[in-house]
C-alpha cells in the first residue's frame, strides 16, 4: 500500500462543540478519520472516550468510533486526502475578527499537504476567508504552487447550522452549504459530505457560502432584537410579551422568535460583526439589532435594582449562566454579563447562580466575591429577595412562580 493510500480519508483539525462530532460521525460512515486537537488536555479526555463537554449521545458514539479505531485521535497532524476545520474566529474586544487560529491551524496542515488534498473550512469567517486560506497555503508551500494553480489541492467552505444540544442530530439531517473555491472543489466536498449527510447538499462558490452562514445568523440576530424591543414596549404597557408574539406567529407568515436577557453563544452574538465589517456602506439595521441585543442585561439588572427597592443587602438566586437552555456553554453568555453587573451594582448583595449544566463560574466572574455558585437547585426557596430567571433549563421546568414565596421574581425566558 502506497503512502498515498494509508492516509486517512479526513482529518478533522480542532475538536470542539463542531468539530468533534463532525469526526464522529464521520468515522461512523467511512471507518477512517483523524481527528487532531492542539489542546493536549482536551486531545487526553477525547482519547479516553469522553466528550470534553456535555452533547447529547456524544459520549456514547464517540466511544464506539475510538473502539472499532473508525476514529483515531492523533498527537501531530496526520496525512490525510481531506482536511475539515473546525477552529475558533473569535471577536475581539473591538468587534473585529480574529484569525490566528485559523492561520495556525492551515499553516500546519499546509506543512503536511502532499498535493492532492481537499481542504474544507467549517469555522465561521467573514466572506472571502477561503480565498485567504488557499493564499496562506500557497505563502507556506511555494514548492506546491503549481498543484494550487492545477486545483489539484482543492479548497472548499461548508458552513455549520446545528443546534447545540442538537448536534448529533442536525449534523446528519440538516441541508448543507457547500461552497468551493472551483467547481470542481465544491463537488469533491459534496461527494464527502454525502457520506454522512442525509440532508440536500446544495452547491454554490465560496463566497456566496461564506455570505449565507453570516446572513442565517444575522437574520436570527435582528429577529431576536425585535422580540426584544416587543419585550420592553409590551411590560410597559402591561402586557405579556410572551403571549404577545405568540398570538402574532398565529399569522401565516409571522415567526418572531423568543425574547430573553440578551444573545450570546459564539455565533449569534458574534456572527453579525463580520458581515457588517465586510461592507463598503453603513449597516445601520445589522448595528442597531446588536445594540438592542447587547442592552439587554443592563436592562434586566435595572429591573432587579428596581425590584428591590432597596441599595442594602439582598439576597439574589440567579437561574441559569450559560448562553442557552441545556447546554453547558458560557462562550458570549448575556447570563453572565447580568450576574457581573449585579455584582457590581449590588456589591453589599449575595448572589446565588444555579445551574445544573455548567460546572463552574466562567473565569471572567472569579473575581465577583459575592457571587456563589451551585449546580443544585437549593432546597429552600423562599428565603431570596429576588430571583431572576437567566436560562430556560429543563431542570428549572418544574418551577412554578409560587415555590419562590415572596420574592421578587424577574422572569426573563418564561420560565415559570
Ligand atoms: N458551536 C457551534 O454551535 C457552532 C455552530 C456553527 C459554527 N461554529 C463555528 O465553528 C468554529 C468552531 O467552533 P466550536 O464551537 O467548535 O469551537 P471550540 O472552541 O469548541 O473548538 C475549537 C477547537 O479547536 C482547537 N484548536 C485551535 N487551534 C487549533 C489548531 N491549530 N489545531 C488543532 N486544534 C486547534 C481548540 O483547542 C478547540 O478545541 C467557530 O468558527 C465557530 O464560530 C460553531
Amino acid at each position: 500500500m502506497s503512502e498515498r493510500d494509508k492516509r486517512a480519508s479526513v482529518c478533522v483539525v480542532g475538536l470542539g462543540y463542531i468539530g468533534l462530532p463532525t469526526a464522529v460521525v464521520l468515522a461512523k460512515a467511512t471507518g477512517n478519520v483523524a481527528g487532531y486537537e492542539i489542546d493536549s488536555v482536551k486531545r487526553q479526555i477525547i482519547s479516553d472516550a469522553r466528550a470534553p463537554f456535555v452533547e447529547n449521545g456524544l459520549d456514547k458514539a464517540l466511544r464506539e468510533v475510538l473502539e472499532s479505531e473508525s476514529l483515531t485521535v492523533a498527537d501531530t497532524l496526520p496525512n490525510a486526502s481531506c482536511y475539515i476545520v473546525a477552529v475558533p474566529t473569535p471577536i475581539g474586544k473591538d468587534k473585529k475578527v480574529d484569525l490566528a487560529y485559523l492561520k495556525s491551524a492551515v499553516e500546519h496542515v499546509s506543512a503536511v499537504l502532499q498535493g492532492d488534498e481537499l481542504i474544507v473550512i467549517e469555522s465561521t469567517c467573514p466572506p472571502g476567508t477561503t480565498q485567504q486560506v488557499r493564499s496562506w497555503v500557497l505563502e507556506t508551500r511555494p514548492d506546491l504552487s503549481s498543484q494550487l494553480e492545477g486545483d489539484a489541492i482543492q479548497f472548499a467552505y461548508c458552513p455549520e447550522r446545528v443546534l447545540p444540544g442538537n448536534i448529533l442530530f442536525e449534523i446528519t439531517e440538516n441541508d448543507r452549504i457547500v461552497g468551493g473555491l472551483t467547481e470542481s472543489a465544491a463537488k469533491r466536498a459534496k461527494s464527502m459530505y454525502e457520506s454522512f449527510c442525509h440532508g440536500t447538499i446544495h452547491l454554490t462558490d465560496a463566497i456566496t457560502a461564506e455570505i449565507t452562514k453570516l446572513a442565517e445568523n444575522t437574520f436570527r440576530d435582528i429577529n431576536i432584537a425585535f422580540a426584544n424591543e416587543l419585550e420592553t414596549i409590551s411590560r410597559y404597557l402591561g402586557a405579556d410579551a410572551w403571549e404577545v408574539i405568540s398570538l402574532a406567529n398565529h399569522h401565516p407568515r409571522v415567526n418572531i422568535l423568543k425574547p430573553g436577557p440578551g444573545v450570546g453563544g459564539h455565533c449569534i452574538a458574534v456572527d453579525p460583526w463580520f458581515l457588517a465589517a465586510a461592507s463598503e456602506n453603513p449597516t445601520p439595521m445589522i448595528e442597531a439589532a446588536r445594540s438592542v441585543n447587547d442592552g439587554k442585561p443592563k436592562e434586566v439588572v435595572e429591573r432587579v435594582i428596581e425590584a428591590l427597592d432597596t441599595e442594602a443587602t439582598a439576597s439574589i438566586l440567579v437561574l441559569g449562566i450559560t448562553f442557552k437552555e441545556n447546554v453547558d456553554d458560557v462562550r458570549e453568555s448575556p447570563a453572565v454579563t447580568v450576574v457581573s453587573m449585579l455584582s457590581r451594582e449590588l456589591p453589599c448583595s449575595d448572589i446565588l447562580v444555579v445551574d445544573p449544566m455548567a460546572s463552574e463560574l466562567p473565569e471572567s466572574l472569579g473575581g465577583a466575591v459575592n457571587v456563589q455558585f451551585s449546580q443544585e437547585i437549593p432546597h429552600s426557596l423562599q428565603i431570596f429577595d429576588a430571583v431572576v430567571g437567566l436560562v430556560a433549563h429543563d431542570a428549572f421546568s418544574a418551577l412554578e412562580v409560587s415555590v419562590f414565596g415572596e420574592a421578587a421574581v424577574i422572569d426573563t425566558r418564561n420560565m415559570f
